[in-house]
């Protein structure tokens, strides 16, 4: 299996707005998309990273929020056991350098499957709870600024339209961006 870091996604590309097809078909392909994307997560690096984000529009995230709590999820159906939230500084790959507070729930089950199509549930609370409703967001083309309030997002939008990245701004800019952004809790 060739397995090799891709380029990430930036916000402005229309895949990130586009909901992504359920994995029907286990394949080799399948295998390498997931280690691609385990790849290219860790090279961030970051704490999750969805299909879509580095071009494929399949239901298909990994994630590696600690040592013991890393893998990936196909098809992932989402269940909140308690009402319970949890506030706190949100990041993303494809909003680079940029973090604001994001209100999630504190506690997700998320049922799917692996990539060999067995069922599987990933269960979390906090960090990997807040990962794992980021990258399913990722898989509706949801955006993790569209869950911001309303003041937050107005800030945030401000500061994605005058970053180096973004899609309003020159793209030259984007090779003087810092290859290390220092925070941990992007997906
Ligand atoms: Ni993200």
């Amino acid at each position: 299996m060739r397995v090799s870091v891709q380029p990430i996604r930036l916000y402005g590309d229309p895949i990130l707005r586009t909901a992504a097809d359920v994995v029907t078909v286990f394949d080799k392909e399948l295998r390498t998309l997931v280690a691609d994307l385990t790849e290219t997560m860790m090279h961030a690096p970051g704490a999750g990273l969805a299909a879509p984000q580095i071009g494929v529009g399949l239901r298909v995230f990994t994630y590696h929020v600690s040592e013991d709590q890393q893998g990936h999820l196909v098809n992932p159906v989402l269940h909140f056991p308690s009402d319970e939230e949890q506030d706190g500084p949100e990041g993303c790959l494809s909003v680079p350098g940029l973090t604001f507070d994001c209100r999630r729930r504190e506690h997700v089950v998320a049922h799917g499957q692996n990539m060999h199509g067995d069922p599987i549930t990933v269960e979390g609370t906090a960090l990997l709870a807040r990962c794992v409703q980021h990258e399913t967001d990722h898989l509706d083309g949801v955006m993790f600024v569209d869950r911001l309030d309303a003041a937050v997002r107005k800030d945030a939008m401000r500061a994605i339209r005058s970053a180096p990245w973004g899609p309003w701004a020159d793209v030259n800019a984007v090779l003087k961006l810092s290859p290390h952004p220092t925070l941990g809790g992007r997906f």
